[in-house]
Order: structure tokens, then sequence, then C-alpha cells
């Protein structure tokens, strides 16, 4: 294997998007297109990679980090103006250098280590990436000698009627002798429709040395799309999940719907798990074997684990434990841990409390800010009044305390274990263990009311 090094072009505005947001930052699946594509490339085995950043250059920084190395094209005049801009760092080394565009991230590392292989077997001095694509339209087109060898890249709009027809599209990345890349690269001038300096243009001019450059055609054209608009924008997102759901499927995990369910990449979930429509589970969830995930339910960056059921809830940054039960309408605020055979129904909230094994919240609660044992009963209404206008306190209940409903537990307070909150009781004092806390007025019976109200 040769020395493998991989420069990213990912200056350009986008203007097709019409959006603020620089093109490549475009999320697919909730990741930038951008770091999709570093994360392939990383899989093909490259020891170094440099990207070329312009429009939104700190933002571009700042997600990748230092995934990358960055050159600045100060102006975009085209890819391989680009490219050229990476010539300090990589201009004096020996290697094969792949090139590829910051707008197409659905290429896998498999693929591009498929092309790399086939590069560094076939002694040529470059290998394109194409794909036959039904609709070739946008797409540089690869235009084939009698031999049917590569002859050149014809963009769109410098295309012959004769070469819109063409089917084999260039994905826009290809894989070079480094030295051959960079020598062609000083050659190549902004003659054409766009007055840009194209990057495929190195093809010709390869050849024209007398160097072989050979194509390598994959046989997934919408692993090749290049998002250049918002329509293509949303059929790479379909792509993607129609790709990351059947992954999870191989692996045991049964969808409702898998078209209406949205799971993004670093999602992890355990076999015998399902996911019915319109579920979206996002950033760096787990879900565990066993569990049922109902319709519509998102959950966000938690950790549930085995034979847990969420049934239309909403789960952020939290950590659920085996068995338990949310849900449908409850939502898990960040910061929450619940233990195990929890039970959270219909209309609960809870925020940055501990919840723990066999404790129940059945309906229209908020628990927030507290610390609450096992096997505890929190009532309908129960609410943790954890904000004083000014700032937040935490409350504490102990094990087997039973919260009866509509209780107000004013924070800061501890409940003991076994205390008893009478419903209807606004709590703002410590509730001993095993005492009976009840705070609200005493009932007055008016005789014959009805009566004295029809006299009035
Ligand atoms: C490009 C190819 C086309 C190929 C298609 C595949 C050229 C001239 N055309 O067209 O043959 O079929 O990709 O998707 O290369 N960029 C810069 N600096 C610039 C211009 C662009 O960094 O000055 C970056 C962009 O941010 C983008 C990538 O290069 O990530 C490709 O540019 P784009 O404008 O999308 O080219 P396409 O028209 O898609
Ligand atoms: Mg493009």
């Amino acid at each position: 294997m040769s020395n493998r090094m991989a420069i990213v072009l990912a200056a350009g505005k986008g203007t097709r998007m019409k959006s603020s947001l620089y093109k490549v930052l475009h999320p697919v699946c909730g990741l930038p297109m951008v770091e999709h594509v570093i994360r392939s490339v990383k899989q093909s085995g490259v020891s170094q990679i440099v990207t070329i950043v312009g429009h939104g250059a700190e933002k571009v920084q700042e997600v990748l980090g230092d995934h990358s190395q960055y050159a600045l094209q100060e102006e975009q005049l085209g890819t391989g103006h680009a490219v050229l801009q990476a010539k300090d760092l990589l201009g004096t080394l020996d290697g094969t250098t792949l090139v590829i565009c910051g707008d197409t991230p659905l290429l896998t590392g498999e693929t591009l280590t498929e092309l790399f292989d086939t590069h560094e077997k076939s002694g040529a001095k470059a290998t394109i990436l194409t794909a036959i694509a039904d609709d070739s339209t946008g797409y540089g087109r690869i235009v084939r000698s009698a031999n049917d060898e590569v002859a050149k890249i014809v963009e769109q709009k410098d295309a012959q009627a004769a070469e819109l027809a063409i089917k084999e599209i260039n994905t826009g990345t290809y894989v070079f002798d480094n030295q051959a890349l960079f020598n062609a690269l000083s050659h190549v001038t902004n003659d054409n429709a766009q007055g840009e300096y194209y990057l495929p243009d190195v093809i010709e001019l390869i050849k024209a040395d007398g160097d072989v450059v050979s194509a390598h055609i994959m046989d997934d054209m919408d692993e090749a799309i290049g998002v250049n608009d918002r329509v293509a924008l949303s059929q790479a997102q379909r792509t993607m999940m129609r790709r990351i759901n059947l992954a999870h499927m191989r692996n045991g995990v049964t969808f409702g719907n898998a078209d209406s369910t949205y799971i993004e990449p670093d999602v992890v979930i355990g076999n015998d798990t399902v996911i019915e429509a319109g579920v979206h589970l996002k950033g760096q969830t787990i879900i565990g074997s066993n569990c049922f995930v109902g319709m519509n339910s998102e959950i966000v960056d938690s950790q549930i684990a085995d034979h847990v059921t969420i049934t239309q809830s909403v789960i952020e940054e939290s950590i659920i434990g085996e068995r338990t039960d949310i849900g449908p309408f409850a939502h898990i605020r960040p910061n929450s841990v619940l233990g195990k055979e929890v039970h959270i129904g219909n209309f609960v909230e809870v925020k940055n409390s501990r919840v723990g094994d066999e404790t129940k919240a059945g309906h229209l609660a908020y628990i927030g800010d507290a610390d609450l044992g096992k096997k505890i009963n929190v009532g309908c209404g129960t609410i943790f009044v954890n904000y004083n206008g000014k700032s937040k306190a935490r409350s504490n209940i102990g094990d087997q305390a039973f919260i009866g409903s509509n209780a107000n537990i004013v924070a800061p307070v501890n409940v003991g274990e076994k205390g008893f909150v009478a419903a209807g009781s606004t709590i703002i004092n410590d509730v001993p263990a095993e005492a009976l806390a009840i705070s609200r007025t005493e009932q007055k019976n008016v005789p014959n009311y009805w009566e004295k109200l029809s006299k009035k």
C-alpha cells in the first residue's frame, strides 16, 4: 500500500442551497455532510487529510477539529484551484492522493478503499470514481474514446448535445499519483463556460503526458449523490436513513415502518427491540435489547437499558434502567436517571432528577430537581416546586414514601423513608420518616346550601 493522502473540497458557498448555512455544513441524518465525508475518508487508510476551506472556514474547522489539516482558498475560483491550495502541505510528497468533495456524504469507507486498491493495482496515474446515473443532469460526464478508455470529463455547462446524453458521471472523487496531480494542476486554465479552474481538466492533461487514466465504476448511484440543492439534500437524507435502518434490521431490530423512522449514525440498538413508525433516535443514544419504542417517540443522547417500554414520549440526555416503562406522552428532560422497573405514566415530566427502582409516577406530575428513592408512589398532579423565581433548589424523598395526589413539594425539603404526604398538601418543611404530613385547610360543610342559594 502506498502512502495514502486525501484532499477534501469544502470551500464553496453552495449558492444553489439558497442558505445562510455553508453547504458542506448542512446535516444529513444529524451530521454535517463534510463530517460524513471525513469519517469515510478515515476508513480508507489515509495518513493525512487536508480540507480546503473558504466560505465558513472557521465553522468548518470547528466541526472537523483536529481530524484534518486545513488549507485556505481565499477566492473560490473552482475545484482545480481549490486542490492547488493543498500544494504547500502535500506538494512535495510521494504517494497516492484521494480528492473528494465535501458534498458527497453517502460515499462509504469501503468504496474509497476499493478505489485506492484498484488504482494502486492498475498502475494508472489517475483513477476516477464514476457511476451510471438514470438522470445525469448537473454532473460532469465521462467521455470515453472509441477504445472505451476515459478521454476526459465534460461539465454540464460545457457539454455538447451528444455528451449531455452520457449516463456515466463523475462522482467528484478521484485518486491520483500525488506528483502527477500537482504537475497537471499547474496547467489547468479557466477557459470554460463558468470561468473556473476545473479539477476534472487534469484528466486530459495527465493523458496528454502519455500516462494512464482509469475509471472505477461503482454499482450504486445512490451512494454517489452530490448535494448541490435542497432536493438532493432530501434524497441524501432518505438514502442515509435507509442505509442506517437496514444495518439495524440486519442486527436484529424490528421496524414498524422503517421509511418513517429517523435514526442518526451513532445510535446503537440491541436485538429484539421494536421501533415503531415515526420514531426519532438522535445523537449518542444507546438502546438495549427487547425494548419497545412506540410511535413518534424521540430519544436524544440517552442510554436505555434492556426491556424498557417507551410509548409516544420524549427522552433527552437521560439514563433509563431495565424494565422501566415510560409514557404515553411523558417527557424525560436532561440529566435524569431512572432506576429499574420505574413507571412514568402519561403527562409526567422529569427533569434533572434521580428516580429509584420501582418508583411510580403514573399521571400528570412534575418531578424537577429531586432525588427520589425506591418504591415511592408519586400521586397524580404532584408538583416538585423547584424554582422560587430566582434560584432552583432540590428535594429529597426517602424509600417507600407516599406522596398523595396534588401535593406541592416546595424545595428544598426532605421527606423521610415511608413518610406520608396527604393529598392536596403543600409541603414546605421536612417530613420525618414514617410520619404523615397534612397541610391543607380543614374541611367545613355548609348545610342546606342549595336552599340558601336559591333564596338569594
Ligand atoms: C463537481 C464536478 C463534477 C462532478 C460533481 C460531483 C467540477 C468542476 N465539477 O461539480 O464533474 O460531477 O462535482 O458531485 O469539479 N469547491 C471548493 N472551491 C471552489 C469550488 C468548489 O472548495 O472554488 C468545493 C465545494 O465546496 C464542493 C466541491 O468543491 O464541496 C464541489 O463543488 P460543486 O460546486 O458542488 O461542484 P459540482 O457542480 O457539484
Ligand atoms: Mg456538488
